[in-house]
């Protein structure tokens, strides 16, 4: 083979090796979406037939809440309906939205011993599930705050049909920064896409609760952004974990912190 013709082969080599290089690492991205598209359609089906088979049955009128929940975002889902409004706001991450699975808001009631004396305020609750699911279950009264407005309209025209626990729900659409949150005795958060700065807004507006609050967060615990913040406001309060565990989520096992507010 001839100089010239060694160099032409070779040439070609690099090139199809640097194409493989680059379609493989395409390829591989691609994989790795379709298997967690997979895993969490999957984990959702698994989810869903033990709500059915767990809580169904012992009630009927959260299955038919639930189930008219999950036919409403069934075509036009809530990640949708999230993204969409998180486009017109012009957020850069426009994929926020996220859902705690109920055998998993079951575990986190049980850690923060959540009874019918509590009033559960939940921080960001999307389509509802989990607050119906708090008020049938636990008989605590509810206090959901979303900023998405079909969220609420959906989850409040559930009440005005009938639900047995009307008085015991009420869904509010607010900024949950900003909030009066001064009537919880517990606090649900699930907001792991939050930023440090906002997770300190959110620490600033807990100072509108009463000492002994809990407060349930998921991936982080308030004291350790806390004790990072250089704002002295947010440096100056205090929360002790009561608890903490691996809570079972469509995309992973975060850790769930129980917290309660000192002072
Ligand atoms: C990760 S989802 C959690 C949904 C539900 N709590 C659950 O665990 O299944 C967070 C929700 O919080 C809402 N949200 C985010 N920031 C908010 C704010 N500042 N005020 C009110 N709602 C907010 C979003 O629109 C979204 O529906």
């Amino acid at each position: 083979m001839g100089v010239l013709r060694k160099r032409y082969v070779l040439s070609h080599y690099l090139r199809l090796r640097k194409l493989w290089k680059r379609w493989s690492l395409k390829l591989a991205e691609f994989l790795d979406f379709f298997y967690i598209l997979l895993r969490s359609r999957l984990f959702r089906f698994i989810d869903f037939c033990g709500v059915v088979v767990k809580f169904y049955p012992k009630n009927y009128h959260f299955a038919k809440t639930d189930l008219a929940i999950i036919s409403e975002y069934w075509l036009d889902s809530p990640f949708a309906i999230s993204r969409r409004y998180l486009q017109l706001k012009l957020e850069p991450d426009v994929y926020q939205y996220g859902e705690t699975p109920l055998l998993t808001i079951e575990k986190i009631a049980r850690h923060a011993n959540i009874t019918d004396r509590d009033c559960v305020f939940e921080l960001g609750c999307g389509t509802g599930r989990c607050a119906f699911w708090l008020a049938h279950f636990t008989g605590c009264r509810v206090v959901a705050i979303e900023q998405i407005p079909d969220f609420v309209n959906f989850a409040n025209q559930l009440i005005g049909k009938g639900d047995a626990l009307a008085e015991k729900i009420s869904f509010i659409r607010d900024d949950f920064f900003t909030a009066d949150l001064s009537q919880a005795t517990a606090i649900y958060c699930y907001g792991s896409k939050m930023d440090d700065h906002q997770i300190e807004s959110l620490i600033l507006n807990l100072r509108k609760t009463r000492p002994g609050t809990i407060v349930i967060t998921v991936s982080y615990s308030l004291n350790e952004i806390i004790f990072a913040s250089k704002n002295r406001a947010v440096s100056r309060e205090r929360f002790s974990i009561i608890a903490q565990f691996g809570g079972e989520f469509f995309w992973g096992k975060p850790t769930v912190f129980i917290q309660k507010k000192l002072s």
